[in-house]
């Protein structure tokens, strides 16, 4: 054991074995009330990060930081109770070729996470970003394509059976207006039953794990989020194994905060699914160092999005997305946009991760 995490708030009860729905992690809980003496059930919600690698870190100086890097794997222990290969699960890192598996990079991860006891989403399984050139060469049939994708899921899902307790199944499906996405591979040639397959093919993979819709532009009610709704109620119907509703949670803080994030949580819980907030950070746009305005801006925004998980019963865990700052991907992507993560450049938990594990209710650090 490299380090300790240390125990959730769940502080108030004595040896209580934590089962959190969804997420393959049972947490002994110590503590605190020398009055308490009926188990009382209290739901944690697991912290987690990305695992970055890969991706836009490939042409840097610390392309894989968890390979490389003891701090930063120290980090993840310090701070983390879950994890999510930020990319090694994808199409072009996983099954670079057509009769080709990289399984690897996530192997240590997971790993890693089970030395650990900590818990670890899996993504993701059916995307328009990531995949390889020889899938997207448009050179087979429909059935073909078909095929190709029941293999990757029973393979890649199968491969880490019982040991990843949810899955992003299908990302970012759906584009702004809520129409399906043209450039998806899948959906552009075989529709909209190929997601319902999609999620039967992993549910048959593990029936265990929790299979997700994710996507970004779903924080708040409106015209994107009712169409995952009316999606997921219409998936559910048709007894399609959807098991929860990811928020990816890419916040900017020159935007308003989607306030209506609980109620528009809670409407998914209501279907009967998990939530999550599965790729959390709050970009600033910066000249230099934060200032302590954005600081506690941002501190603000990440409490906001804890206390709307904490309010829905079955949100089971909230992931940032590539924490530290000197790993994230908002830089690349964000032209002048950086700092959006709770760790600044050299590993220092800022006012984000402060408010975090307040409203979490954890223990510092
Ligand atoms: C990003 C990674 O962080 C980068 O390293 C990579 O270059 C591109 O993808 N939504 C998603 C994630 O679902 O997979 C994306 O991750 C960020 C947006």
């Amino acid at each position: 054991m490299i380090g300790r995490r240390r125990p959730g708030l769940a502080v108030l009860l004595v040896g209580v074995l934590l089962v959190v729905p969804g997420l393959d992690r049972r947490t002994t809980v110590t503590a605190a009330s020398p009055t308490a003496t009926d188990p009382v059930s209290v739901r944690q919600v697991i912290l987690g990060s990305s695992v970055v690698g890969f991706g836009h870190l490939l042409g840097s100086g610390h392309a894989q930081p968890f390979e490389t890097d003891p701090a930063y794997r120290q980090l993840l222990l310090d701070h983390f109770d879950g994890l999510t290969p930020e990319n090694q699960l994808k199409w072009e890192v996983v099954h670079p070729g057509q009769d080709h598996y990289d399984f690897g990079p996530a192997d240590s991860i997971v790993a890693f996470a089970e030395e650990h006891h900590m818990a670890v989403r899996g993504h993701t399984l059916l995307w328009h970003n990531q995949n390889p050139a020889w899938l997207v060469a448009d050179r087979y049939t429909d059935d073909e394509l078909r095929d190709i994708l029941r293999d990757h899921i029973t393979n890649v899902v199968g491969r880490y059976a019982g040991r990843i307790g949810q899955w992003d199944v299908a990302n970012e499906i759906l584009d702004d207006a809520g129409n399906l996405r043209a450039e998806n591979p899948f959906i552009d040639r075989l529709g909209i039953g190929i997601v319902a397959d999609a999620f039967r093919w992993a549910h048959e993979a593990d029936p265990n794990a929790v299979l997700f819709l994710n996507d970004y532009n779903v924080e708040a009610i409106g015209p994107k989020s009712d169409a995952y709704l009316a999606l997921a109620r219409d998936l559910l119907a048709a007894g399609v194994p959807v098991g929860g509703f990811g928020v990816q949670g890419h916040l900017a803080l020159q935007y308003p905060f989607p306030s209506t994030l609980e109620a528009n949580l809670q409407r998914f819980a209501d279907l009967g699914l998990d939530v999550a907030i599965t790729e959390l950070d709050a970009r600033m746009r910066l000249t230099g160092d934060p200032t302590d305005t954005q600081l506690s801006a941002q501190a603000d925004a990440y409490r906001r999005v804890a206390e709307a998980c904490m309010a829905v019963k079955t949100c089971t865990s909230i992931t940032v997305w590539g924490a530290p700052d000197t790993h994230s991907w908002v830089p690349g992507f964000f032209t002048g946009e950086g700092g959006a993560t709770p760790f600044d450049a050299d590993g220092n938990p800022k006012p984000a991760w402060d408010s975090l594990q307040e409203t979490l209710g954890r223990l510092p650090g």
